[in-house]
């Protein structure tokens, strides 16, 4: 279990311009000491627009920082106007890439089985996918919590059909994104341990070794602490508190020991 490593995750969703972010980016790269990253990973996933400008920024002066996607289509090219492809994002060094966050679930309509033929592309291409799973208010309050995330991991398990090391998956329940009503500790851990035995279920026990377990939603500098000392909590992904250098530095130096 020791050797895995803190993934703290920044999703910028729709915001900031490639001046933006570089701008971002610059700061963080002074901010975040060799002390942190030797001990944690830190990954971003600005909109599509600025990974060019980024992927250079973070290439040129040897940023300690992977590089993220927000999505992609599963197809490798075709007439899907909109959309960007994973090996589009391969070829600019993207390492990770989000796979069904609740705004692509809840506001595009995307369903698992597109979740996971999505992580079959970025499988595919070489990158890691971040599977984001998660139950809404009303499923919760209806106790149906693990049978949503069930759901959403058996969809993708199933159709990627063999253990793949290194996968990341981020457990965000939808009523904590972007709504300052963060889980309790107690409440991410149980979600993280029984995300865990389903791939320990679905690939077995030696696929969970290096499985990495974010928690997400309404993680602050003040709570990261908290969820990062629970044993199957791996790492954070942070949308809100990632669009600042201070607030994302900080997450980080949370998760240093
Ligand atoms: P939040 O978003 O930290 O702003 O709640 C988390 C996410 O959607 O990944």
């Amino acid at each position: 279990m020791g050797k895995r490593k803190t993934l703290i995750s920044g999703n910028w969703k729709m915001h900031k311009d490639h001046r933006e972010a570089l701008h971002l980016v610059r700061d963080l790269g002074f901010r975040l000491k060799p002390e942190m990253v030797s001990e944690v990973e830190v990954a971003i996933h600005p909109p599509f627009t600025s990974l060019r400008s980024v992927q250079s920024l973070i290439e040129a002066d040897r940023l300690p920082i992977t590089l993220g996607a927000q999505h992609c289509y599963f197809e490798e090219s075709g007439a899907y106007t909109g959309e960007v492809s994973a090996g589009m994002l391969a070829s600019l060094d993207v390492r990770h890439v989000l796979c069904g966050h609740s705004e692509r679930r809840h506001v595009f309509g995307q369903r698992d089985d597109e979740v996971a033929r999505t992580a079959v592309a970025v499988i595919a291409n070489g990158m890691v996918p971040s599977i984001c799973v998660g139950e809404t208010q009303e499923e919760r309050e209806a106790g149906d919590t693990e049978a949503v995330v069930g759901r959403q991991l058996t969809a993708v398990l199933s159709t990627v059909g063999k253990a793949l090391s290194g996968m990341v998956i981020a457990y965000e329940p939808v009523w904590a994104i972007g709504t300052g009503l963060a889980a309790s500790p107690e409440d991410a851990e149980a979600a993280a341990a029984f995300i865990r035995t389903q791939v320990a279920t679905a690939w077995g026990q030696e696929a969970t070794e290096d499985l990495r377990i974010q928690y997400g939603g309404s993680v602050k500098p003040e709570n990261a602490a908290e969820y990062l000392a629970c044993p199957n909590v791996d790492g954070l992904l942070v949308g809100g508190a990632s669009l600042e250098g201070g607030s994302f530095s900080e997450i980080v130096s949370a998760a240093v020991g």
